[in-house]
């Protein structure tokens, strides 16, 4: 295409290996929306008589067929899919020559991206709303399931499993928020930016923008060229998610172990051991978890590549997409997989609360109880402390006292104390907003289908 300025032709490996073609080739079908859209741009504003756009835009839509039908077949000499498209629409339409008026593959290739990964987060948010959906449908069906809640992975307060399930709520909910922005930033349109400076021809920015969908044309067309900030926001979202998807599986992975044995994984989801009969493997939790660093290297993959990029469009831009597409292909999956896991994950509420019984996880209820019959909370926390430190000396449990035994290490300690002792009356009983209290828990499942 640049033959003019040449004396020799590019040599062979140097094609090779500046070709974007192997990247950029998935992107076909967005590359001739937007030259669509410019087309028809260059018809209204006398650029192009109407009859040349209108066959231009027969050209294109010829083009548009031979790639659905697969019957394209693009050549890496032509470096990407920019040029295959024109290339191949001038041989179908010699006025082809005249599509790249007023444009640059600057302004064409950010332009492509951005519809490309508008479609993809499209998608990538219907993902994210089934997975939140389920988070709450588990939530409704183990409202009323009781676990030990963790800190230090040591036992510190029951909960209900419910409450656990809507933390992973707010926590995926965010990351919604975080990819509505990503697709916020993309939705300007570079189209009319041209290589970086715009155009000395009468081109309408606001007339292409509105016929792709965008919210309006960018502002500044030096940025327009230089800027990936609307992939860094993908990326940024991505990592954030994945490092949530990461921390619930491996919640999962251990309290499906022989030690902790409350969750039940679907055998569907789940690989046996080539040697060892009795192994039940949670492969897909540990798959989702060992993905997160890549996804987060894509993200610094590209911060690395813009950091000291000179304004405005550089080579190096081209490398942006390679991460980007394996990031997406990655987390789309991740999202379909690990949310029909979880709608069949299971809790055994027995052996959750019996893990709970073995505890102490009641001692801060105690302290509050002494709390309401007068006593100061810290003289509170050294007697439930230094009672629980005897119990475990003498192993006996809270429950195994008598109220005699009570009153001997708390005097403050009333008949009514026993009817604390229990998880259930515990979860019950913390019902301050937000808290794990099962009415709580009712008013914030409400609040999540309200939110989804
Ligand atoms: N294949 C290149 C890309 O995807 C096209 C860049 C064109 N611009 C340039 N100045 N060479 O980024």
């Amino acid at each position: 295409m640049w033959h003019g300025r040449f004396k020799k032709d590019m040599a062979a490996d140097v094609l090779d290996f500046t070709q974007s073609l192997d990247i950029d080739w998935r992107m076909a079908e967005c590359d001739i929306k937007g030259s669509l859209a410019h087309v028809k741009m260059l018809g209204a504003t006398g650029l192009l008589k109407a009859d040349e756009a209108e066959k231009i835009a027969l050209g294109l839509e010829k083009v548009l067929e031979e790639v659905k039908a697969g019957k394209f077949i693009p050549s890496k000499n032509l470096e990407d899919v920019h040029m295959n498209i024109e290339a191949r629409l001038t041989e179908i339409e010699p006025l082809g020559a005249k599509l790249h008026t007023a444009r640059s593959r600057n302004d064409q290739v950010a332009t492509t991206t951005r519809l490309y990964l508008r479609e993809r987060l499209k998608i990538l948010r219907g993902g994210l709303k089934n997975l939140l959906q389920v988070l709450i449908s588990n939530a409704e069906k183990h409202l009323n399931i009781i676990i030990p809640g963790y800190t230090h992975m040591q036992q510190a307060q029951p909960i209900s499993m419910g409450h656990y399930w809507l933390a992973w709520f707010e926590a995926f909910y965010r990351d919604l928020e975080r990819l509505d922005f990503a697709l916020k930033s993309l939705n300007e349109s570079p189209l009319g930016a041209g290589a970086l400076a715009g155009s000395t021809l009468p081109i309408d920015r606001e007339m292409t923008s509105k016929l792709l969908d965008f919210d309006c044309p960018t502002r500044n067309s030096l940025d327009t060229v230089a800027n990936r900030d609307y992939m860094t926001d993908y990326h940024y979202f991505a990592s954030v998610f994945m490092i949530h998807v990461s921390r619930l599986c491996n919640d999962l992975i251990t309290w499906n172990t022989q030690e902790f044995a409350f969750i039940i994984l679907p055998d569907e989801f789940c690989t046996g051991s080539s040697m060892m009969p009795q192994k039940k493997n949670p492969d897909v939790l540990e798959i989702s978890r060992g993905k997160t660093g890549q996804v987060i290297g894509h993200l610094i993959d590209l911060l690395i590549n813009l950091k000291g990029l000179p304004m405005t469009y550089n080579r190096d831009l081209q490398e942006d997409k390679r991460g980007l597409w394996a990031s997406l292909d990655t987390v789309e999956s991740v999202v379909k997989i690990l949310t029909s896991l979880l709608e069949n994950v299971e809790v055994d509420e027995k052996l959750a609360l019996a893990g709970l019984e073995k505890g102490y996880s009641l001692a801060t209820d105690i302290a509050e109880y002494l709390v309401l019959k007068g006593v100061p909370f810290r003289e509170a926390h050294l007697k439930v402390g230094k009672l629980t430190g005897w119990c475990i000396e003498n192993k006996l449990s809270f429950n195994d006292l008598s109220l005699e035994q009570w009153r001997e290490h708390i005097p403050e300690a009333d008949e009514d104390i026993l009817k604390i002792l229990s998880p259930r009356e515990s979860v019950n009983r913390r019902n301050t907003y937000g808290g794990t209290g099962f009415s709580q828990v009712k008013i914030q499942i409400q609040n999540a289908k309200r939110q989804l």
